[in-house]
């Protein structure tokens, strides 16, 4: 991870601009998620660690164009980069930080640039379904779960592809461990914005409903609630509700098991996700640490 660092300053410096490396500092730290998992599938290759830096300047760029469509003021532990500087520059770092990584996968084997570089279409389409989708409560899970494919798996699925591909590895057998990877990941951000803290999260926490995004627990919710109760949780829709509003909903998620119900979907998918690799213990591993973060 020392390597990927060091590339990561390498690459930051590259750009040659002080206002990039002040704003890209303020972004630092992370759990490096995408970039642990580039070199524990393809960490002997000499190219590993800049593949992961690659990955890592993506995934920062999405947070910092994500901050802005979420209006969210905290990431990371510390004030976003939109709360402090303002959205056009989270905007144009996010942009730059884009453009150097496609500049930098342009030196990979095309399959590899082509994986990477179409994971971030996919994302991005994926960003602009979830606003979408939050313009109403949406009740479809299949039409949740596939925004939730594009906005998060597919750059983790991209990441374990690409790397397979670096060195030779099955390639279908890590895609599909990334894609599952990723899509109980976000299942259980989703789960930890409504049961977890700012403090604990580095992150805004109940915003999501607030947003107008109807994550799982909401959508489960809504199949059980009678009428009355359906309308309730409905009309609290993407406002700013009070906080023993607030409580009414997760008061009826406790009765009724939804945050449960969406935590055994995170495991059943990471279950599937540990089959396709289940010879890899440390891959095995990273599925642990991520199911077992608290919720
Ligand atoms: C945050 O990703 C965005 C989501 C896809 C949920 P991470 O939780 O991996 O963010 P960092 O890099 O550790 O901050
Ligand atoms: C993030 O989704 C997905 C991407 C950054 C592409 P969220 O909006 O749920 O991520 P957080 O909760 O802000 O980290
Ligand atoms: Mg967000
Ligand atoms: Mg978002
Ligand atoms: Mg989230």
């Amino acid at each position: 991870m020392q390597r990927v660092e060091e590339e990561l300053t390498r690459l930051i410096k590259e750009i040659d601009y002080d206002e990039v490396t002040k704003l890209f500092s303020m972004l630092s730290g992370g759990k490096r998620l995408r970039a642990k998992l580039i070199l524990k599938i393809a960490g002997e290759h000499k190219d590993a660690p800049l593949l992961a830096a690659i990955v890592e300047l993506i995934h920062g760029a999405s947070l910092l164009h994500d901050d802005v469509i979420d209006d969210a003021m905290t990431r990371r532990g510390v004030a976003s980069v939109n709360a402090t500087e303002g959205s056009k520059m989270s905007i144009m770092l996010g942009d730059v930080l884009y453009s150097k990584a496609f500049t930098e996968l342009v030196a990979f084997d095309k399959e590899i640039a082509r994986v990477i570089s179409s994971s971030v279409t996919a994302l991005s389409k994926g960003e602009m379904m979830d606003v979408k989708m939050a313009e109403s409560f949406n009740t479809d899970e299949e039409k949740y779960l596939n925004m939730l494919y594009l906005k998060t798996a597919t750059l983790i699925e991209a990441a374990a592809k690409a790397s397979a591909i670096l060195v030779d590895k099955d390639v279908q057998k890590h895609a599909l461990y990334g894609k599952n990877l990723g899509l109980s990941f976000q299942i259980i951000d989703d789960i930890l914005d409504i049961t977890s803290d700012e403090k604990t999260l580095g992150k805004p926490a109940m915003n999501d409903f607030v947003e107008g995004k109807c994550t799982l627990p909401y959508i489960y919710l809504d199949k059980v609630l009678n009428r009355e109760e359906s309308q309730r949780l409905k009309s609290s829709h993407a406002k700013n509700i009070s906080a023993s509003e607030m409580e009414w909903i997760k008061t009826k998620m406790q009765e009724n098991k939804t945050i449960e119900k969406s935590f055994e979907l995170a495991q059943q998918l990471s279950n599937e996700a540990q089959v396709a690799v289940s010879d890899d213990k440390e891959l095995v591993g990273i599925l642990e640490t991520m199911i077992k973060r608290s919720y």
